[in-house]
């Protein structure tokens, strides 16, 4: 959990929690007995085998030993130790209505732990429940050694400043949030960004990311057929996601129903991207990649796979030995950049070009020449600030700006350095870049960010 550990901690008081009976749902067993039944700890739980099914729920009736009010943030410490599989933890509003919290994650693989939910409004504190979140077909098994309940003092003294990202229920993210999630601050930034960027100014209350879910994009943005597959998407939390199994569904899903003729992808890697937008749709793709693949500052390659013993490769493949002698393929590099749409015959439909992005001429391409564009190439914040730079003057109105990796959940986005490189370029550009588009959006749950360019 991102807030408890970095901007909370609880206050000196412990309230009482006071919940008497807790209730089961879904089929949900208390080991040995089931039902109502008083809360005592420890407390066995057995969860339904449906991921995100409620199993448990404890309601809350708090109060202070100094019986003042019970109002403001809460920090909830929840002793458990997880036998199976994985549970989801968060304070609930009443009648389970919606989440009060941020939810917290707790694996069978973590041991005996004390997991943090941290809610911002007591008030809405009705209930905690206790889910099932992961996929497999076996139920998931925890035991409950205690709950303790204390006020959470803001330690940064900020206010309204809440993991709006990591709520269902949120229908935006406030941009302030998302800046400070990434250090940045909410003041003016008096030197100016990278290359390109234009200072950047503070955030108000009304500077806010809206959030489409999955299975209204195709409502939302007008297309003749809804997104079936929404629901696979709920397979994988957002710190697991991947691109070719998660975020391939929405993207084919854009490129069917946009069917772009021209396609600009930034960012060419193996070619799994060309392919998906080749076999979604009829476009004609133009793709960019760094022909020697991206390396570190210490010249370490980014995208390389170690090589098994006794594999015979061609000898014009891209490999190098690490400081053990073990050898790695660059899969970024020479022959290995597009070669899955060139295996899949589709290379009379792509145009690869080969160059450091942030050195591609444009010159010679029509304004609005482009009616997709994918920024999927160098995450850091002044690659993606060039590549959006680029791609504007030629999409033309009305074409969607897809950028890959953008994802504002706090915890997803701690564990992304490609993250967060995305969301500080967002950030940082968000008042030169918004009024270009009529529309613009983060895809829930995904790692995409989608702009519709202004007619
Ligand atoms: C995340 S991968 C692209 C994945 C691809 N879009 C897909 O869907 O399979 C990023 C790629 O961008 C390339 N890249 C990084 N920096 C670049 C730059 N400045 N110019 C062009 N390509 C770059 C890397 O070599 C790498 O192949």
């Amino acid at each position: 959990m991102y807030y408890p550990k970095k901007r909370w901690k609880a206050g000196r008081d412990i309230l009482g929690i006071a919940g008497t009976t807790f209730q089961l749902h879904n089929g949900a067993q208390v080991v040995p007995t089931s039902g109502f039944e008083d809360v005592g700890f420890p407390l066995r739980v057995e969860t339904p085998p449906q991921i995100w099914a409620y199993a448990l729920e404890i309601p809350l009736t708090l109060t202070d030993p100094t019986d003042a009010p019970v109002t403001g943030p809460l920090l909830f410490e929840i002793d458990i130790t997880v036998e199976q599989g994985s549970v989801g933890l968060a304070a609930a509003t009443p009648g389970l209505g919606a989440f009060a919290s941020a939810e917290t994650f707790v694996t069978a693989d973590a041991g005996p732990t004390k997991a943090l939910v941290f809610a911002k409004e007591a008030q809405s504190c009705a209930a905690l429940i206790l889910r099932k979140v992961d996929n497999g077909k076996m139920p998931s098994v925890a035991t409950l050694w205690g709950i303790r309940c204390a006020k959470a003092k803001d330690a940064w003294a900020e206010p309204a400043l809440g993991p709006s990202a990591a709520d269902p229920g949120a229908t935006d993210v406030p941009l302030s949030e998302l800046a400070a999630i990434l250090g940045l601050g909410d003041t003016e930034q008096t030197e100016p960004a990278e290359a390109g960027a234009m200072i950047w100014r503070a955030f108000d209350a009304s500077d806010r990311l809206p959030i489409i879910e999955a299975d209204r994009l195709g409502a939302h943005l007008g297309f003749a057929e809804p997104f079936a597959l929404a629901e696979r998407l709920l397979e994988h939390p957002l710190t697991q996601w991947r691109m070719e199994r998660d975020d391939a569904l929405i993207l084919s899903y854009l490129y069917a129903q946009h069917a772009p003729r021209r396609h600009l992808e930034f960012g060419t890697w193996e070619g799994f991207g060309a392919v998906l937008c080749a076999q979604s749709c009829g476009a004609e793709i133009w793709t960019i990649n760094l022909p020697d693949g991206e390396s570190t500052a210490d010249g370490s390659a980014v995208y390389a796979q170690p090589v098994a013993a006794g594999t015979e490769l061609p000898p014009s493949t891209p490999t190098f030995a690490n400081s053990s002698g073990a050898l790695y393929v660059q899969t970024d590099r020479g022959e290995r950049i597009g070669w899955r749409y060139r295996a899949a015959g589709l290379e009379n439909r792509v145009h690869q070009l080969l160059c450091d992005s942030t050195e591609w001429d444009t010159s010679g391409y029509p304004p609005e020449f482009f009616d997709s564009v994918l920024i999927d190439g160098g995450h850091q914040v002044n690659v993606v600030v060039n590549d959006t730079d680029k791609s504007l003057p030629l999409l033309r109105p009305g074409g969607l700006c897809i950028w890959h990796d953008f994802c504002p959940n706090p915890e997803a986005l701690e564990s992304s350095p490609a993250g967060l490189g995305v969301a500080e370029a967002i950030i940082k550009n968000w008042a030169r870049w918004r009024p270009e588009f009529s529309d613009i959006f983060w895809i829930r749950p995904s790692w995409i960010l989608l702009g519709v360019k202004r007619r």
